[in-house]
């Protein structure tokens, strides 16, 4: 099977660099073009550390333009979390040989997704202004979409969806929480949008064992190593393992959508609240329900065995 066309807009974060290598290392996606955004740190600081990972990852092949600097409507918030004083979990690598593209992030997006109509998904692992800047700048790109993953919205499924809220918010996710209003255009547009939301991206039954710490340690590839340093970062900090590896499963969902349970659900973005702002409403109410708010598809559960399986194999090739 041919592979799928993917853009992956992101904001490395150790764990959207993770994405990056996982992407890009996987012979079932193409990745057509990194675009990078605000979010987990400022617009450079991104789109240095997404082009340090293609270094790493010999792949300058990919082009990767730098997008929006700041949300749509509201200032930048600060990040409660921190990937370190790099953004990447303090592994410091080399400063990037590959130029950014010329293009803007909004641009290449534009451009690429009409360039290959119902083909192209994009993948979000930061906050989704570049993409709905491209909804907006041009109404052909919402129709020409193959799909929209995204790690996206916590939707009160277990207990883990708001214990582990990442936005500042006590039940709102950091990719939303960010740029809430990008994310109501891109739920509302009508492309079919997947969002993996806290309940499924942050999980404890996920860990890497004694063995697999050692093939990370034992291996020459950078990428491994970087994984490791991750892992030993968060920990340090007193966090669990899986903040290394949050954004991978957009990519493992990617690989084979087997690997994610998902159900149809109708969600609302809370733009104003003064204790909701940037939480993700879903109407699972069985009457009455608000039939305006948009349906998307929402992860349910993931077989986590099997996806760190498709995780380490692919750092380790
Ligand atoms: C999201 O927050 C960021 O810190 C991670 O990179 C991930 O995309 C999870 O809420
Ligand atoms: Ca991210």
């Amino acid at each position: 099977m041919a592979p799928r066309r993917v853009i992956l807009d992101c904001d490395p974060g150790m764990d959207d660099s993770m994405a990056i290598v996982m992407a890009c290392k996987s012979p079932a996606l193409e990745v057509m073009a990194i675009t990078t955004t605000h979010g987990n740190y400022p617009v450079d600081v991104t789109s240095t550390n997404a082009r340090k990972m293609l270094d790493l990852l010999g792949r300058t092949d990919i082009p990767v333009a730098r997008g929006m600097a700041r949300p749509m409507v509201h200032d930048s918030p600060t990040d409660p979390f921190s990937h370190g004083a790099d953004g990447q979990a303090e592994n410091f690598l080399p400063e990037p040989r590959v130029p950014l593209c010329t293009l803007h992030a909004v641009d290449l997006i534009v451009d690429t997704v009409l360039a290959h109509p119902g083909e192209v998904t994009v993948i979000c692992t930061g906050p989704m202004t570049n993409l709905a800047m491209a909804l907006i700048k041009d109404p052909r790109v919402g129709p020409a979409l193959a799909g929209v993953v995204a790690i996206s919205g916590a939707f009160g499924l277990n207990e883990h969806a708001y214990a582990n809220a990442t936005g500042d918010t006590p039940q709102s996710e950091w990719n939303v929480y960010v740029d809430p209003e990008a994310a109501e255009i891109v739920y509302n547009s009508g492309v079919p949008l997947v969002a993996i939301g806290l309940d499924v991206a942050t999980y404890f039954e996920v860990d890497f064992s004694d063995d697999d710490l050692a093939q990370l340690e034992a291996s020459p590839r950078p990428e491994a190593s970087f994984l490791r340093q991750a892992i030993r970062y968060v920990t340090g900090r007193g966090y669990d393992p899986y903040c290394t590896i949050i954004d991978c499963m957009a990519i493992g969902y990617l690989i084979d959508p087997t690997l994610v349970d998902t159900f149809k659900g109708r969600v609302g973005i809370e733009t104003q609240g003064r204790l909701t702002y940037g939480m993700t409403v879903l109407d699972s109410r069985h009457h009455h329900t608000w039939g305006h708010l948009p349906e998307i598809d929402i992860a349910r559960t993931a077989d986590y065995g099997r996806f760190l399986t498709i995780l380490r194999d692919l750092v380790l090739a």
